[in-house]
């Protein structure tokens, strides 16, 4: 496995990066899932700021500051709904990732934590969304040497262990 990649099973809020990443909603407002953890841990000031920005396109990705989170920033991009896959959900996906690594690498980010962006409350279904991840991240990596870490998160033991073994595939 490539040194720059970390798989864990944890609560995002818990890690010690340069930045996380929230599976979003477009509004950037009053979410559930991760979202709503990382906005209980990082305190209120979060809500605020992300008020500011006026929302954010599937696919794309917004930076703030991390406030009460050990994580300096928290980049906040918004995943597809899962719709059967006709409807551009891969490559929205794709986005998601992409444009979170270039936020990142905007602001100095060194390491970064993903969690499995869609594959909750938008029903991406957790295989191919775990490829799309580590195709990406895959290609990111070849060209960019200043991250040093890349972690992917799961909050359940089947998640962790199911991307174990489609991350052996790639890294
Ligand atoms: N740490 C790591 N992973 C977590 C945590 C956590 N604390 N909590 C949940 N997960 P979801 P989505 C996992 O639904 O599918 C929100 O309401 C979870 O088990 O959070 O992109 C937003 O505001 C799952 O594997 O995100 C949007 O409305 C993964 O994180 C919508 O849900 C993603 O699940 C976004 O849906």
């Amino acid at each position: 496995m490539n040194k720059q990649i970390e798989i864990v099973e944890n609560d995002i809020t818990k890690l010690h990066v340069d930045a996380i990443v929230n599976a979003a909603n477009s509004s950037l407002l009053e979410g559930g899932g991760v979202d709503g953890a990382i906005h209980r841990a990082a305190g209120p000031k979060l809500l605020e700021e992300c008020r500011t920005l006026k929302g954010c396109k599937t696919g794309e990705a917004k930076i703030t500051k991390g406030y009460n989170l050990y994580a300096k920033y928290v980049i906040h991009t918004v995943g597809p709904v899962w719709q059967g896959g006709n409807l551009n959900e891969d490559e929205l996906l794709s986005s998601c990732y992409k444009n979170s690594f270039r936020v990142a690498l905007e602001n100095g980010v060194h390491s970064i934590a993903f969690p499995a962006i869609s594959t909750g409350a938008y029903s991406f279904p957790f295989e191919r969304a775990s490829r799309i991840a580590c195709n990406v991240t895959n290609e990111f990596l070849k060209n960019e040497l200043t991250m040093e870490k890349v972690f992917f998160v799961f909050f359940s033991s089947k998640d962790f262990l199911s991307f174990i073994k489609i991350a052996e595939q790639y890294f």
